[in-house]
Protein backbone atom coordinates (compact mmCIF):
# COMPACT_ATOMS: atom_id res chain seq x y z
CA UNK A 1 0.00 0.00 0.00
CA UNK A 2 1.08 3.45 -0.72
CA UNK A 3 2.28 5.98 1.47
CA UNK A 4 -1.29 8.34 0.26
CA UNK A 5 -3.25 5.21 0.34
CA UNK A 6 -2.28 4.50 4.00
CA UNK A 7 -3.08 8.29 4.24
CA UNK A 8 -6.83 8.00 2.83
CA UNK A 9 -7.24 4.77 4.88
CA UNK A 10 -6.26 6.35 8.51
CA UNK A 11 -8.50 9.56 7.35
CA UNK A 12 -11.42 7.74 6.84
CA UNK A 13 -11.10 5.69 9.99
CA UNK A 14 -10.58 8.99 12.28
CA UNK A 15 -13.39 11.34 9.90
CA UNK A 16 -15.87 7.95 10.33
CA UNK A 17 -15.40 7.74 14.62
CA UNK A 18 -15.69 11.86 14.41
CA UNK A 19 -19.04 11.50 12.66
CA UNK A 20 -20.02 8.73 14.78
CA UNK A 21 -18.69 10.87 17.72
CA UNK A 22 -21.40 13.94 16.61
CA UNK A 23 -24.55 12.35 15.65
CA UNK A 24 -24.04 9.17 18.00
CA UNK A 25 -21.93 9.45 21.16
CA UNK A 26 -22.04 13.10 20.80
CA UNK A 27 -25.20 13.93 21.14
CA UNK A 28 -25.68 11.51 23.63
CA UNK A 29 -22.88 13.07 25.82
CA UNK A 30 -25.04 16.52 25.08
CA UNK A 31 -27.74 15.58 26.25
CA UNK A 32 -25.95 14.28 29.65
CA UNK A 33 -24.66 17.44 30.22
CA UNK A 34 -27.73 19.16 29.54
CA UNK A 35 -29.38 17.05 32.13
CA UNK A 36 -27.09 17.00 34.86
CA UNK A 37 -27.89 20.66 34.88
CA UNK A 38 -32.11 20.61 34.50
CA UNK A 39 -31.81 17.92 37.39
CA UNK A 40 -29.61 20.04 39.53
CA UNK A 41 -31.85 23.45 38.61
CA UNK A 42 -35.41 21.56 38.37
CA UNK A 43 -38.11 23.44 36.60
CA UNK A 44 -38.27 26.41 38.40
CA UNK A 45 -34.22 27.02 38.40
CA UNK A 46 -34.44 26.70 34.23
CA UNK A 47 -36.90 29.54 33.77
CA UNK A 48 -34.94 31.69 35.62
CA UNK A 49 -33.03 34.22 33.67
CA UNK A 50 -28.99 33.81 33.18
CA UNK A 51 -26.63 37.03 34.53
CA UNK A 52 -23.56 37.34 32.84
CA UNK A 53 -20.60 39.60 34.23
CA UNK A 54 -17.79 39.66 31.72
CA UNK A 55 -14.62 40.87 33.32
CA UNK A 56 -11.23 41.71 31.63
CA UNK A 57 -9.19 38.99 31.20
CA UNK A 58 -6.08 39.53 33.82
CA UNK A 59 -8.47 39.19 36.21
CA UNK A 60 -8.53 35.60 35.62
CA UNK A 61 -6.04 34.50 38.27
CA UNK A 62 -7.84 36.43 40.71
CA UNK A 63 -11.53 34.70 40.11
CA UNK A 64 -10.08 31.68 40.50
CA UNK A 65 -8.33 32.46 43.90
CA UNK A 66 -11.68 33.65 44.79
CA UNK A 67 -13.81 30.67 43.45
CA UNK A 68 -11.33 28.32 45.61
CA UNK A 69 -12.11 30.45 48.43
CA UNK A 70 -16.15 30.86 48.18
CA UNK A 71 -16.76 27.41 47.15
CA UNK A 72 -15.33 26.04 50.45
CA UNK A 73 -17.18 28.60 52.41
CA UNK A 74 -19.14 26.20 54.57
CA UNK A 75 -23.01 25.49 54.26
CA UNK A 76 -22.04 25.19 50.60
CA UNK A 77 -21.46 22.27 48.61
CA UNK A 78 -19.85 22.87 45.07
CA UNK A 79 -18.89 20.28 42.09
CA UNK A 80 -16.50 21.31 39.37
CA UNK A 81 -17.19 19.75 35.92
CA UNK A 82 -15.08 20.30 32.92
CA UNK A 83 -16.93 20.95 29.52
CA UNK A 84 -15.37 20.46 26.67
CA UNK A 85 -16.80 20.73 22.84
CA UNK A 86 -14.51 19.58 19.59
CA UNK A 87 -11.82 21.98 18.24
CA UNK A 88 -13.31 24.52 15.93
CA UNK A 89 -16.80 24.47 17.64
CA UNK A 90 -17.93 27.67 19.35
CA UNK A 91 -17.89 27.91 22.82
CA UNK A 92 -21.47 27.54 24.53
CA UNK A 93 -22.69 29.43 27.10
CA UNK A 94 -24.93 28.80 29.92
CA UNK A 95 -27.94 29.59 28.47
CA UNK A 96 -27.45 26.78 25.76
CA UNK A 97 -27.36 24.15 28.02
CA UNK A 98 -30.72 25.10 29.71
CA UNK A 99 -32.13 24.78 26.36
CA UNK A 100 -30.24 22.37 25.27
CA UNK A 101 -30.66 22.95 21.63
CA UNK A 102 -28.75 23.48 18.79
CA UNK A 103 -25.52 22.23 20.95
CA UNK A 104 -22.55 21.12 19.75
CA UNK A 105 -20.59 17.66 20.58
CA UNK A 106 -20.44 19.01 24.10
CA UNK A 107 -19.40 16.52 26.92
CA UNK A 108 -18.04 16.58 30.55
CA UNK A 109 -14.55 15.93 30.94
CA UNK A 110 -11.60 17.08 33.40
CA UNK A 111 -12.11 20.56 34.21
CA UNK A 112 -9.33 22.18 31.65
CA UNK A 113 -6.46 24.23 33.57
CA UNK A 114 -4.45 27.12 32.47
CA UNK A 115 -1.44 27.82 34.35
CA UNK A 116 -0.73 31.42 35.12
CA UNK A 117 1.26 33.57 36.47
CA UNK A 118 0.32 34.71 40.08
CA UNK A 119 3.07 36.52 41.53
CA UNK A 120 6.95 36.58 40.41
CA UNK A 121 7.99 33.37 39.51
CA UNK A 122 4.82 32.03 40.51
CA UNK A 123 1.81 30.40 38.85
CA UNK A 124 -1.40 28.72 39.66
CA UNK A 125 -3.67 26.29 37.50
CA UNK A 126 -6.77 28.38 36.72
CA UNK A 127 -9.89 26.93 35.42
CA UNK A 128 -10.32 27.98 31.90
CA UNK A 129 -13.91 26.63 31.31
CA UNK A 130 -15.90 25.18 33.78
CA UNK A 131 -19.25 24.21 35.14
CA UNK A 132 -19.97 24.46 38.83
CA UNK A 133 -22.91 23.09 40.33
CA UNK A 134 -23.61 24.89 43.86
CA UNK A 135 -26.03 24.49 46.83
CA UNK A 136 -26.18 26.76 49.53
CA UNK A 137 -29.00 28.43 51.30
CA UNK A 138 -29.85 30.35 48.52
CA UNK A 139 -30.74 26.81 46.32
CA UNK A 140 -29.42 24.64 43.40
CA UNK A 141 -27.67 27.26 40.75
CA UNK A 142 -24.96 26.80 38.50
CA UNK A 143 -21.72 28.81 37.80
CA UNK A 144 -20.17 29.02 34.74
CA UNK A 145 -16.75 29.91 33.90
CA UNK A 146 -14.96 30.58 30.95
CA UNK A 147 -11.40 32.26 30.27
CA UNK A 148 -10.67 34.23 27.58
CA UNK A 149 -9.00 32.28 24.49
CA UNK A 150 -6.63 34.11 22.33
CA UNK A 151 -7.55 34.88 18.92
CA UNK A 152 -11.57 33.96 20.06
CA UNK A 153 -12.61 35.44 22.96
CA UNK A 154 -11.14 38.01 24.24
CA UNK A 155 -13.14 38.76 27.65
CA UNK A 156 -13.36 36.14 30.60
CA UNK A 157 -16.67 35.64 31.38
CA UNK A 158 -18.66 34.31 34.23
CA UNK A 159 -22.59 33.43 34.57
CA UNK A 160 -24.86 32.53 37.04
CA UNK A 161 -28.46 30.39 36.31
CA UNK A 162 -30.86 29.03 38.81
CA UNK A 163 -31.69 32.01 40.79
CA UNK A 164 -33.18 35.23 41.27
CA UNK A 165 -31.62 38.12 39.35
CA UNK A 166 -30.83 39.69 42.72
CA UNK A 167 -29.55 36.65 44.40
CA UNK A 168 -27.03 36.17 41.34
CA UNK A 169 -26.38 39.68 41.70
CA UNK A 170 -24.96 38.95 45.03
CA UNK A 171 -22.98 35.58 44.29
CA UNK A 172 -21.10 38.09 41.50
CA UNK A 173 -20.77 40.48 44.24
CA UNK A 174 -19.59 38.30 46.77
CA UNK A 175 -17.06 37.07 44.30
CA UNK A 176 -16.03 40.67 43.31
CA UNK A 177 -15.12 41.02 47.04
CA UNK A 178 -13.12 38.06 47.27
CA UNK A 179 -11.36 38.71 44.14
CA UNK A 180 -10.32 41.82 45.21
CA UNK A 181 -9.38 40.34 48.90
CA UNK A 182 -7.10 38.03 47.10
CA UNK A 183 -5.60 40.12 44.06
CA UNK A 184 -2.26 38.77 43.08
CA UNK A 185 -1.13 42.19 41.61
CA UNK A 186 -1.42 44.41 44.95
CA UNK A 187 1.88 45.31 46.12
CA UNK A 188 4.01 43.65 43.18
CA UNK A 189 5.31 45.74 40.14
CA UNK A 190 3.72 44.89 37.36
CA UNK A 191 4.38 45.94 33.18
CA UNK A 192 1.25 47.15 31.60
CA UNK A 193 0.78 46.12 27.90
CA UNK A 194 -1.99 45.07 25.28
CA UNK A 195 -3.16 41.60 24.88
CA UNK A 196 -3.31 40.15 21.17
CA UNK A 197 -6.79 41.38 21.43
CA UNK A 198 -6.13 44.84 22.34
CA UNK A 199 -7.29 43.85 26.28
CA UNK A 200 -4.83 45.54 28.96
CA UNK A 201 -2.76 42.91 30.28
CA UNK A 202 -0.34 42.59 33.59
CA UNK A 203 3.08 41.01 33.79
CA UNK A 204 5.03 40.64 37.02
CA UNK A 205 8.20 42.74 36.52
CA UNK A 206 11.12 42.98 38.82
CA UNK A 207 13.44 45.56 38.48
CA UNK A 208 17.08 45.77 39.61
CA UNK A 209 17.43 47.09 43.18
CA UNK A 210 18.73 50.75 42.88
CA UNK A 211 20.09 52.31 45.97
CA UNK A 212 20.11 55.81 46.59
CA UNK A 213 24.08 55.96 46.48
CA UNK A 214 23.67 54.46 42.74
CA UNK A 215 21.75 57.73 41.82
CA UNK A 216 23.99 60.91 41.41
CA UNK A 217 22.05 63.71 41.26
CA UNK A 218 22.83 67.05 43.08
CA UNK A 219 21.58 66.19 46.48
CA UNK A 220 19.07 69.13 46.36
CA UNK A 221 17.38 67.59 43.10
CA UNK A 222 16.86 63.93 44.80
CA UNK A 223 15.31 65.74 48.04
CA UNK A 224 13.00 66.97 46.13
CA UNK A 225 12.05 64.19 44.23
CA UNK A 226 11.94 62.30 47.81
CA UNK A 227 10.12 64.61 49.26
CA UNK A 228 7.34 64.26 46.78
CA UNK A 229 7.31 60.71 46.71
CA UNK A 230 8.69 58.83 49.95
CA UNK A 231 8.27 61.27 51.95
CA UNK A 232 4.06 61.84 51.06
CA UNK A 233 4.35 58.16 51.58
CA UNK A 234 5.68 58.14 54.69
CA UNK A 235 3.32 60.79 56.34
CA UNK A 236 0.21 58.95 54.54
CA UNK A 237 -1.25 58.77 57.82
CA UNK A 238 -0.69 62.06 59.30
CA UNK A 239 -1.65 63.46 56.21
CA UNK A 240 -5.06 62.19 55.95
CA UNK A 241 -6.00 63.02 59.00
CA UNK A 242 -5.49 66.78 58.46
CA UNK A 243 -7.62 65.96 55.15
CA UNK A 244 -4.68 66.80 52.63
CA UNK A 245 -4.73 64.84 49.39
CA UNK A 246 -2.12 61.25 48.87
CA UNK A 247 -2.84 62.00 44.97
CA UNK A 248 0.09 63.35 43.43
CA UNK A 249 2.06 64.13 40.10
CA UNK A 250 5.74 64.05 39.31
CA UNK A 251 7.39 65.00 36.13
CA UNK A 252 11.01 64.43 35.67
CA UNK A 253 12.07 65.54 32.37
CA UNK A 254 15.76 66.34 30.96
CA UNK A 255 18.35 65.25 28.31
CA UNK A 256 18.07 61.35 27.35
CA UNK A 257 20.57 59.44 29.43
CA UNK A 258 20.53 61.49 32.44
CA UNK A 259 19.26 59.11 34.99
CA UNK A 260 15.15 59.48 34.38
CA UNK A 261 14.61 56.05 34.12
CA UNK A 262 17.00 55.41 36.83
CA UNK A 263 15.32 57.62 39.71
CA UNK A 264 12.40 55.73 39.18
CA UNK A 265 13.67 52.93 39.90
CA UNK A 266 14.97 54.17 42.75
CA UNK A 267 11.84 55.83 43.81
CA UNK A 268 9.95 52.61 43.04
CA UNK A 269 12.24 50.23 45.25
CA UNK A 270 11.67 53.20 47.79
CA UNK A 271 7.74 52.89 47.70
CA UNK A 272 7.59 49.52 49.80
CA UNK A 273 4.31 47.95 50.04
CA UNK A 274 3.06 49.76 46.96
CA UNK A 275 1.95 48.56 43.78
CA UNK A 276 3.60 49.79 40.72
CA UNK A 277 2.43 49.62 37.20
CA UNK A 278 4.97 50.15 34.75
CA UNK A 279 3.64 51.70 31.09
CA UNK A 280 5.59 53.02 28.36
CA UNK A 281 4.87 55.45 25.64
CA UNK A 282 2.80 53.39 23.30
CA UNK A 283 0.59 51.73 25.79
CA UNK A 284 -0.48 54.64 27.40
CA UNK A 285 -3.82 54.62 25.86
CA UNK A 286 -4.71 51.96 28.20
CA UNK A 287 -4.70 54.85 31.15
CA UNK A 288 -8.47 54.83 31.49
CA UNK A 289 -8.28 51.03 32.89
CA UNK A 290 -5.64 51.73 34.31
CA UNK A 291 -6.26 54.39 37.07
CA UNK A 292 -8.99 52.28 37.86
CA UNK A 293 -7.14 49.58 38.14
CA UNK A 294 -4.29 51.78 40.57
CA UNK A 295 -7.04 53.07 42.38
CA UNK A 296 -8.32 49.49 43.31
CA UNK A 297 -4.58 48.40 44.12
CA UNK A 298 -3.35 51.57 46.34
CA UNK A 299 -1.13 52.73 47.49
CA UNK A 300 -0.13 52.76 44.03
CA UNK A 301 2.87 54.19 41.82
CA UNK A 302 1.71 54.46 38.25
CA UNK A 303 5.21 54.88 36.19
CA UNK A 304 4.60 56.57 32.66
CA UNK A 305 7.83 56.31 30.73
CA UNK A 306 8.56 58.65 27.77
CA UNK A 307 5.24 60.98 27.86
CA UNK A 308 5.97 62.71 25.02
CA UNK A 309 6.02 59.86 22.61
CA UNK A 310 2.03 60.34 22.50
CA UNK A 311 2.03 64.40 22.95
CA UNK A 312 0.96 64.39 19.82
CA UNK A 313 -1.27 61.37 19.11
CA UNK A 314 -5.08 61.48 19.00
CA UNK A 315 -7.37 59.07 20.83
CA UNK A 316 -9.77 57.11 18.64
CA UNK A 317 -13.07 58.90 17.28
CA UNK A 318 -13.97 62.11 15.85
CA UNK A 319 -12.79 64.87 17.46
CA UNK A 320 -10.91 62.54 20.22
CA UNK A 321 -8.51 64.47 22.69
CA UNK A 322 -4.63 63.82 22.16
CA UNK A 323 -3.52 60.96 24.32
CA UNK A 324 -1.73 63.32 26.60
CA UNK A 325 -4.98 65.03 27.37
CA UNK A 326 -6.53 61.59 28.04
CA UNK A 327 -3.92 60.75 30.35
CA UNK A 328 -3.92 63.75 32.64
CA UNK A 329 -7.71 63.88 32.34
CA UNK A 330 -7.44 60.40 33.91
CA UNK A 331 -5.01 61.33 36.86
CA UNK A 332 -7.39 64.09 37.67
CA UNK A 333 -10.15 61.67 37.61
CA UNK A 334 -8.81 59.14 39.86
CA UNK A 335 -10.17 59.80 43.42
CA UNK A 336 -9.04 62.66 45.27
CA UNK A 337 -8.26 60.57 48.65
CA UNK A 338 -6.54 57.57 46.82
CA UNK A 339 -2.88 57.34 47.90
CA UNK A 340 -1.86 57.45 44.05
CA UNK A 341 1.72 58.82 42.89
CA UNK A 342 1.85 59.26 38.85
CA UNK A 343 5.26 59.63 38.02
CA UNK A 344 6.16 60.66 34.51
CA UNK A 345 8.87 61.27 32.50
CA UNK A 346 9.81 63.03 29.58
CA UNK A 347 12.98 64.18 27.31
CA UNK A 348 10.56 66.38 25.42
CA UNK A 349 9.14 69.24 28.30
CA UNK A 350 8.55 71.21 25.22
CA UNK A 351 5.89 68.86 23.87
CA UNK A 352 4.18 68.36 27.22
CA UNK A 353 3.98 71.91 28.15
CA UNK A 354 1.09 73.04 26.19
CA UNK A 355 -1.18 69.53 27.54
CA UNK A 356 0.38 70.38 31.17
CA UNK A 357 -0.51 74.18 30.74
CA UNK A 358 -4.36 73.79 29.35
CA UNK A 359 -4.60 70.68 32.26
CA UNK A 360 -3.08 71.76 35.47
CA UNK A 361 -3.23 70.84 38.55
CA UNK A 362 -2.56 67.17 37.52
CA UNK A 363 1.24 67.20 37.49
CA UNK A 364 2.23 69.05 40.80
CA UNK A 365 6.29 68.71 40.26
CA UNK A 366 8.44 69.48 37.58
CA UNK A 367 12.02 67.87 38.31
CA UNK A 368 14.83 68.86 35.62
CA UNK A 369 17.30 66.51 35.35
CA UNK A 370 20.12 68.35 33.97
CA UNK A 371 23.50 66.61 32.73
CA UNK A 372 26.31 65.83 35.25
CA UNK A 373 28.25 68.79 36.78
CA UNK A 374 31.78 68.07 37.49
CA UNK A 375 31.28 66.91 40.89
CA UNK A 376 28.86 64.91 39.43
CA UNK A 377 31.05 63.49 36.46
CA UNK A 378 33.18 62.12 39.00
CA UNK A 379 31.23 60.62 41.40
CA UNK A 380 29.66 58.26 38.53
CA UNK A 381 33.53 57.76 37.69
CA UNK A 382 33.30 56.06 41.38
CA UNK A 383 30.49 54.93 40.69
CA UNK A 384 30.99 52.97 37.82
CA UNK A 385 34.50 52.01 38.43
CA UNK A 386 33.29 50.13 41.70
CA UNK A 387 34.59 46.36 41.52
CA UNK A 388 37.13 47.67 38.43
CA UNK A 389 40.39 47.67 39.49
CA UNK A 390 40.78 51.26 38.11
CA UNK A 391 44.36 52.57 38.82
CA UNK A 392 43.69 56.64 38.37
CA UNK A 393 45.95 59.03 39.97
CA UNK A 394 43.69 62.31 41.00
CA UNK A 395 45.51 64.38 38.15
CA UNK A 396 43.90 61.79 35.80
CA UNK A 397 40.51 61.69 37.13
CA UNK A 398 40.80 65.41 37.18
CA UNK A 399 41.45 65.44 33.19
CA UNK A 400 38.65 62.51 32.76
CA UNK A 401 36.36 64.91 34.43
CA UNK A 402 37.07 68.06 32.58
CA UNK A 403 37.33 66.09 28.76
CA UNK A 404 33.52 64.71 29.95
CA UNK A 405 32.28 68.46 30.19
CA UNK A 406 28.76 67.65 28.64
CA UNK A 407 28.63 64.59 28.06
CA UNK A 408 25.70 62.15 29.86
CA UNK A 409 25.46 60.00 33.32
CA UNK A 410 24.96 56.84 30.63
CA UNK A 411 27.82 57.67 29.01
CA UNK A 412 30.69 57.88 31.68
CA UNK A 413 29.09 54.21 32.64
CA UNK A 414 29.94 53.38 29.03
CA UNK A 415 33.26 54.98 29.23
CA UNK A 416 34.31 53.06 32.06
CA UNK A 417 32.92 49.43 30.63
CA UNK A 418 34.99 50.47 27.02
CA UNK A 419 38.18 51.18 29.52
CA UNK A 420 37.44 47.72 30.66
CA UNK A 421 37.33 46.13 27.18
CA UNK A 422 40.62 47.86 26.38
CA UNK A 423 42.81 46.11 29.55
CA UNK A 424 40.77 43.14 28.46
CA UNK A 425 42.03 43.40 24.52
CA UNK A 426 45.72 43.25 26.52
CA UNK A 427 45.29 41.07 29.53
CA UNK A 428 42.93 38.77 30.30
CA UNK A 429 41.39 38.29 32.49
CA UNK A 430 41.23 41.51 33.82
CA UNK A 431 44.46 42.98 36.20
CA UNK A 432 44.32 46.63 35.83
CA UNK A 433 42.81 49.99 34.00
CA UNK A 434 45.02 52.66 33.40
CA UNK A 435 44.69 55.64 33.11
CA UNK A 436 46.02 55.03 29.35
CA UNK A 437 42.98 52.53 28.79
CA UNK A 438 40.24 54.95 29.86
CA UNK A 439 41.87 57.55 27.30
CA UNK A 440 41.96 55.05 24.68
CA UNK A 441 38.30 54.31 25.36
CA UNK A 442 37.43 58.35 25.49
CA UNK A 443 38.81 58.76 22.46
CA UNK A 444 37.19 56.04 21.08
CA UNK A 445 34.03 57.09 22.19
CA UNK A 446 34.51 60.84 21.07
CA UNK A 447 36.08 59.91 17.63
CA UNK A 448 33.63 61.44 14.84
CA UNK A 449 33.11 57.70 13.89
CA UNK A 450 31.39 56.70 17.05
CA UNK A 451 28.82 59.71 16.68
CA UNK A 452 26.22 57.58 16.18
CA UNK A 453 27.24 55.78 19.79
CA UNK A 454 26.88 59.82 21.00
CA UNK A 455 23.76 60.26 20.06
CA UNK A 456 22.67 57.13 21.72
CA UNK A 457 24.22 57.69 25.12
CA UNK A 458 22.35 61.02 24.66
CA UNK A 459 24.64 63.48 23.65
CA UNK A 460 24.25 66.15 21.36
CA UNK A 461 23.85 69.52 21.26
CA UNK A 462 21.64 72.04 19.46
CA UNK A 463 22.98 72.03 16.18
CA UNK A 464 23.74 68.37 16.37
CA UNK A 465 27.51 68.74 16.55
CA UNK A 466 28.75 67.01 19.82
CA UNK A 467 32.15 67.41 19.01
CA UNK A 468 31.84 71.38 19.14
CA UNK A 469 30.15 71.02 22.98
CA UNK A 470 32.80 68.43 24.43
CA UNK A 471 35.55 70.32 23.42
CA UNK A 472 37.17 67.68 21.06
CA UNK A 473 40.67 67.27 20.20
CA UNK A 474 43.26 65.43 18.74
CA UNK A 475 44.96 63.09 21.04
CA UNK A 476 42.25 62.37 23.32
N1 LIG B 1 22.14 60.26 37.42
C1 LIG B 1 22.61 59.01 37.26
N2 LIG B 1 23.25 58.37 38.26
C2 LIG B 1 23.72 57.14 38.10
N3 LIG B 1 23.60 56.44 36.95
C3 LIG B 1 22.98 57.00 35.92
C4 LIG B 1 22.45 58.31 36.03
N4 LIG B 1 21.89 58.63 34.85
C5 LIG B 1 22.02 57.56 34.05
N5 LIG B 1 22.70 56.59 34.68
C6 LIG B 1 23.04 55.29 34.09
O1 LIG B 1 22.75 55.33 32.70
C7 LIG B 1 21.71 54.42 32.37
C8 LIG B 1 20.75 55.08 31.40
O2 LIG B 1 20.06 56.14 32.05
P1 LIG B 1 18.47 56.30 32.05
O3 LIG B 1 17.87 55.18 31.27
O4 LIG B 1 18.00 56.48 33.43
O5 LIG B 1 18.32 57.63 31.23
P2 LIG B 1 16.99 58.47 30.93
O6 LIG B 1 17.19 59.81 31.50
O7 LIG B 1 15.82 57.71 31.34
O8 LIG B 1 17.07 58.57 29.35
P3 LIG B 1 15.87 58.62 28.27
O9 LIG B 1 15.40 60.03 28.23
O10 LIG B 1 16.56 58.23 27.01
O11 LIG B 1 14.86 57.65 28.71
C9 LIG B 1 21.07 54.05 33.68
O12 LIG B 1 20.58 52.75 33.65
C10 LIG B 1 22.19 54.19 34.68
O13 LIG B 1 22.93 53.02 34.72
MG1 LIG C 1 14.25 56.77 30.32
Amino acid sequence: MSASEQEAREFAVAFTRFLDWVHGGGSARASHVVSLVGEHLGAHGLDRSVVTRALPPFEHVNLQLALEDWMQRTGRAAVVHGVSVPPHYAAIGLQQLLDGEGLPPVRLSAPPLVDLPSGPGRTHACLQSALVLVEDDRGNYVLMLRGPVPHQEPTLSLEVAGLAVADAQAVLAELDGLRAHHNVFRGHVLELGTSDSGELALAFAELPLTERDDVVLPETVLQRIERHTVDVAAHRDSLRAAGQHLKRGLLLFGPPGTGKTHTTRYVVGRMTGCTVLLLSGRSMHLIGAVAGLARQLQPTVVVLEDVDLVAEDRGFGPGANPVLFELLDAMDGAAADADLLFLLTTNRADLLEPALAARPGRVDVAVEIGLPDAEARRRLLELYSRGVPLRLAEADVAEVVERTDGVTAAFLKELIRRAVLESLTETAPLELVSADHVRAALSELLASGERITRVLLGITDEDGDPDERLGVEDGW
